[in-house]
């Protein structure tokens, strides 16, 4: 049996990112591999901190036509045979085609999640820790969820409180918010690793 190979999918910081590169770092080789690291930004901090970490990067840029962008992205997923990806902060959806296309490898299971800073479906898109901030609200939360071609609409699979108080700053709760998405992406990594989450292989290669 052959490591789960995962793609990583990010444009920013890449604080995420780094979390689910030290967690698999932190396991055994033979259970989990990270193939690469894709951004679609250039100036992307993520690029340079997973070089630094020794992880295989890939960018690919924005293009005028977005099936030919999509190809490309999976043409790197075909390589790799990769068998989940995980969005962490990917500011790009991906279209109903990409998603079916990269589904029909795994028959049809769903092997692409997304770490979000809200309780969806309240505060999709972005801004979502500064917008509830902004509302006062006593609670939000993080939703670890399968995606698909809407803003933050797949099925939600974990989902954590994340409560203010009364006296916090917008930048400590903010801090709040990853601590928390970094503990539930590592683990759902660790679980996809161990085959605690099923996993149906693209193609099994010795
Ligand atoms: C995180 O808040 C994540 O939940 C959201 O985008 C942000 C990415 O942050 N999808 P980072 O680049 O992982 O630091």
């Amino acid at each position: 049996m052959r490591p789960v190979r995962i793609a990583i999918f990010a444009s920013g910081t890449g604080s995420n990112a780094m979390a689910l590169v030290a967690k698999a770092q932190e396991l055994s080789k033979e259970k989990i591999e990270i193939a690469f690291i894709l951004s679609d930004k250039p100036a992307a901090p993520v690029l340079e901190k997973a070089k630094n970490a020794g992880v295989r990067t890939y960018l690919v840029e924005k293009k005028a036509d977005r099936k030919a962008h999509e190809a490309e992205v999976l043409s790197l997923l075909h390589e790799y045979h990769v068998d989940w990806i995980f969005l962490a902060g990917y500011m790009r959806l991906l279209s109903a085609d990409f998603i079916q296309h990269f589904r029909q490898w795994h028959e049809g299971a769903e092997q692409i999640v997304n770490i979000h800073p809200s309780l969806l479906p309240a505060y999709p898109g972005v801004d979502s820790i500064a917008r509830a901030f902004s509302d006062s609200v006593k609670e939000s939360g993080v939703t670890l969820h399968l995606v698909d071609e809407g803003m933050d609409t797949g099925r939600i699979l974990v989902q954590e409180i994340v409560c203010r108080s009364q006296d916090s700053t917008l930048p400590a709760w903010t801090q709040q918010f990853h601590e928390v998405e970094h503990r539930l992406y590592s683990q759902f990594l660790e679980n996809v690793a161990l085959g605690r989450q099923p996993t149906v292989y693209f193609k099994e290669t010795p």
